[in-house]
């Protein structure tokens, strides 16, 4: 087993990436610490690692909030005493039941455009629409709530110079991603944020990479009309999307030794949808 013996602390992980991570980790010997915003979720996770469940515990914290990220770590710490694996994976795209209808139309318009051979004529038009809290909210749960749990995690890595970090990013970090822009711009602060921190905490024996998947089956994405998932696929050299479990690898990788001289990296599994 991969993990024997380390403590593992999932943000997001009641749901799609963060929960096959979470399930992932127990099974290769992780004490895992199970987070959501939702509890009822975080405790399923918990309740599907089977015998191994006995090492992990789920806590409900909003990673936005440096207050709840600080009481949460205060539970990490009296449980585990430690801390060696963290992975920032926490994540919204704030398309509610109207805007994934309007995002659904307005993606069926265009391929209907790019079929006919003409210019485009029907325009996203997200970003001049969105508003503050749309905008602030992106960037809270995305960019502040890494910051949030790395601050706290780093104080406890510090104390026996070894860690790891884990951030999710996405492939809309590398390629961009044109009906959100704002989550663009947190997805790519978290990978700057990722390179920064790699040198800066190199010395204490902490590694720090980021995962900037493609397009993976969650409830995320579950919103997407057939036209849209096909026009997206479509683009996919593999022809399909991941998988969790397929990130989850990525992250097991990460984690674990086998991954021992990466620090600052970014490694997005993706199909070939990005290959820059
Ligand atoms: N699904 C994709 O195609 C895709 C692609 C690239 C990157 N990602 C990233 O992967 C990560 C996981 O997304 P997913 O696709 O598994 O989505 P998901 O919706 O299945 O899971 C996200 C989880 O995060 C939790 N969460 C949301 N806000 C939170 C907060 N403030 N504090 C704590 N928990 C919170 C949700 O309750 C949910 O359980 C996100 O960071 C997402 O941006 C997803």
């Amino acid at each position: 087993m991969k993990l024997e013996g380390r403590a593992a602390l999932i943000t997001g992980a009641g749901s799609g990436i963060g929960r096959a991570i979470a399930l992932r980790f127990a099974a290769e010997g992780a004490s895992v610490a199970v987070n959501d915003i939702v509890s009822e979720t975080a405790a399923k996770t918990v309740e599907a690692m089977g015998a191994t469940r006995e090492r992990a515990f789920a806590v409900q914290a909003d990673v936005s909030s440096s207050a709840e990220v600080k009481a949460m770590f205060a539970q990490v710490s009296e449980r585990f005493g430690g801390l060696e694996i963290l992975v920032n994976n926490a994540g919204v795209a704030e398309f509610g039941p109207d805007q994934t209808a309007e995002v659904n139309r307005k993606a069926e318009a265009r391929i209907g455009e790019m079929m006919a051979g003409g210019p485009l004529r029907t325009h996203w038009d997200m970003t001049q629409e969105l508003s503050d809290a749309d905008w602030h909210r992106m960037i809270g749960v995305h960019l502040n709530g890494t910051f949030f749990c790395t601050r706290e995690a780093l104080k406890l890595m510090s104390a026996r110079n070894r860690g790891v970090i884990i951030n999710i990013s996405s492939v809309a970090a590398l390629r961009g991603i044109e009906i959100a822009a704002h989550y663009g711009a947190a997805k790519g602060g978290i990978l700057a944020f990722t390179r920064s921190l790699a040198h800066e905490v190199a010395s204490r024996n902490i590694r720090v990479n980021a995962i900037c998947p493609g397009w993976v089956e969650t409830a995320m994405t579950g919103g997407f009309s057939f036209m849209l998932r096909a026009f997206t696929t479509s683009q996919i050299p593999m022809r399909r999307w991941a998988e969790p479990d397929e990130i989850a690898g990525t992250a097991l990788f990460l984690a674990s030794d086998d991954s021992s001289y990466f620090t600052g990296q970014w490694l997005s599994p993706n199909g070939g949808l990005f290959t820059g």
